[in-house]
């Protein structure tokens, strides 16, 4: 997601430093950011001047303190755990300026806690974006606690800047999509445990009925059904019953059937 992120932020037309913490992983992100800047010249949705003079706008570092200093805007995108969340917070705060925003893309961790790791939580919220970031046009503004509304104002404003569409959501687990796509997968799973149709027939019907890009299983399949059964543990736990993940979908998991990744999930690949 970061190098995604940094790739929006220098086709937005900002200065960018994308950080990460080792050489390798620097390499890696500067290098899928110019393959998606090469594809979009294929594509002819960029010219080669523009590819070029985007590039320029990206510096890469694994020295935090260079990558914050004198920023005014700071994108947090690192692995989704809170420990490691609240000491990059901590780290935030010491070295960006005072008066930086501090945005997360987190996809279900507290940003309220997250902005308590800081001396200036209102300046924190969650600005999520969706995978992969070049192709989607959303991000879900989060409000945290304390979060302002010249925080979430500013947020908006980079938003639009990277060409990008927002809605604004307070604080609560899934935040609107992932809890809306976590309940349709998990009724598609109740549809199939009760017989009541073919996966395909659930998934066209979804598709060619109701005009989604991707049927539930289609899409459990990519993202995976671990990852899927997570999620809805954690609403479950956060927001009860009505989440309670479908126990075929566990049997799923359970036999190793993942999804595309391990080449089965609901279908095989
Ligand atoms: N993958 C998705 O589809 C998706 C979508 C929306 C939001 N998110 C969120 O984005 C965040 C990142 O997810 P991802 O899928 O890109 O994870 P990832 O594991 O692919 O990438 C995380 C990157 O962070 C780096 N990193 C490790 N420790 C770090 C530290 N202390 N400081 C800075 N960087 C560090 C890693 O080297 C790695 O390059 C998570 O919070 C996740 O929930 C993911």
């Amino acid at each position: 997601m970061g190098h995604g992120i940094a790739h929006a932020a220098i086709a937005g037309g900002y200065e960018t430093r994308m950080y990460d913490v080792a050489d390798a992983a620097v390499k890696k992100g500067r290098a899928a950011i110019e393959a998606i800047a090469k594809k979009g010249v294929e594509l002819g949705t960029v010219t080669t001047a523009d590819a070029e003079a985007m590039l320029k706008r990206l510096t890469a570092t694994s020295d935090l303190g260079e990558a914050l200093a004198d920023t005014d805007f700071v994108i947090e995108a690192a692995p989704e755990k809170i420990d490691l969340k609240l000491a990059l917070m901590g780290e935030i705060d010491r070295l960006a300026p005072a008066h930086a925003i501090v945005a997360t893309n987190t996809s279900a961790l507290s940003i309220t806690e997250m902005a308590g790791a800081t001396r200036t939580p209102s300046r924190v919220a969650g600005m999520h974006f969706f995978n992969p970031v070049h192709r989607m046009r959303l991000i879900e503004i989060v409000r945290a606690l304390e979060s302002s509304p010249d925080t979430l104002q500013a947020i908006d404003e980079v938003s639009r800047q990277m060409g990008k569409d927002t809605v604004v959501v307070r604080e609560s687990p899934g935040f609107i999509t992932t809890r809306v796509n976590a309940s349709i997968g998990n009724e598609a799973f109740y549809m199939l445990m009760e017989g009541v149709a073919t996966p395909r027939d659930i998934d066209k019907a979804l598709k060619l009925g109701l005009n989604h890009p991707m049927g539930p299983f289609e899409l459990g399949d990519l993202v995976g059904l671990d990852t899927r059964l997570r999620i809805l543990e954690y609403l479950h736990r956060s927001m009860g019953e009505k989440y309670r993940p479908c126990p075929l979908l566990v049997q799923y998991v359970k036999a190793g059937r993942l999804g595309r990744k391990v080449g089965r999930g609901v279908y095989e690949y």
